[in-house]
């Protein structure tokens, strides 16, 4: 397999993690970012260098123009070009629309969705001009059926699906391929935290709620994602790929879910 240079943001921790550790599993060397815990960053690329794979970590805020930027250049300074970008950095508060301040609708905004639009805009070039490359958009369930109490969260999911379908059009023939996927819950900071809030074990939660079962491990959206990003993925472009354990055709367990999520909100 070529050896690609792939950053994913978000990959101190949860699934950003995964993915990054299973890239370079896959012979890719890995652009670690993150937004603030430097300990966790550190420890994702040890982990990858233990295993004889390489990656650097690169701090940087992916809402914020200027900070994107520094990150692309110093990137590009020390690894290449980013022939693979992974927009998964995320992050979402239990919030209903009657109780949202601007800031906090504008931040879920700016992270979720700017982040994704501000990172691809400065990969593209590089990407087009070798005409190969692969963007992988980390959306969710909540952005394809909507979850009460997390209306901004699930606004901006949605429009990375939205942003994923028209960018896949506007690269045809480019050698360039555009997918998201949209996970349900994965076991996470961010994947238990709301069964925290309820008091309830996800894993019981799980076996009632999906189909599998089980809660979707961050390794298993990994494998995913390191399959779209491989050559093997070149006729793929413009999907989105749900790994949800089934949930959203389970039988109404996402919107028991978010009608509990809701219920806290208030
Ligand atoms: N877990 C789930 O059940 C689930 C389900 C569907 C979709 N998702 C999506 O999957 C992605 C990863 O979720 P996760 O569960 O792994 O989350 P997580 O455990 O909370 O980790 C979030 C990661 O994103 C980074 N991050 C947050 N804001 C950032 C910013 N502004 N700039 C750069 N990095 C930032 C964090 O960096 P620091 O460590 O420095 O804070 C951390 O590495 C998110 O997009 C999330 O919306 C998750």
């Amino acid at each position: 397999m070529a050896r690609r240079v792939a950053l994913v943001t978000g990959a101190s921790r949860g699934i950003g993690r995964a993915i990054a550790v299973e890239l370079a599993r896959r012979g890719h060397v890995v652009a670690v970012n993150y937004r603030k815990r430097d300990e966790e960053a550190r420890s994702t690329v040890a982990s990858i260098r233990s295993n004889g794979g390489e990656a650097e970590a690169f701090k940087a805020d992916v809402s914020k123009p200027d900070e994107v930027d520094r990150m692309f250049e110093s990137i590009e300074a020390t690894l290449g070009s980013v022939d693979i970008l992974v927009n998964n950095a995320g992050w979402g508060l239990i919030s209903p629309l009657t109780q949202m301040t601007h800031e906090l609708w504008e931040r879920h905004l700016k992270v979720n969705l700017g982040g994704a639009y501000l990172c691809t805009r400065r990969a593209l070039p590089g990407m087009l001009g070798k005409g190969w490359g692969r963007i992988i958009n980390v959306s969710s369930v909540a952005g394809i059926q909507g979850l009460a109490g997390l209306v901004a969260y699930s606004t901006a999911k949605a429009g990375l699906i939205g942003f994923t379908k028209a960018l896949a059009q506007e690269l045809r023939g480019s050698g360039v391929t555009v997918n998201a996927i949209a996970p349900g819950f994965v076991r996470t900071d961010m994947g238990v935290s709301f069964f925290k809030f309820f008091g309830e074990d996800p894993d019981q939660w799980a076996s009632r709620e999906t189909l599998t079962g089980k809660l979707v491990e961050p390794e298993e959206v990994a494998r995913v994602v390191s399959f779209l990003a491989s050559d093997s993925a070149s006729n793929i472009t413009g999907q989105v790929f749900i790994i949800d354990s089934g949930l959203s055709i389970a039988g109404g367990g996402l919107y028991r879910f978010a009608s509990r999520l809701q219920e806290l909100g208030k």
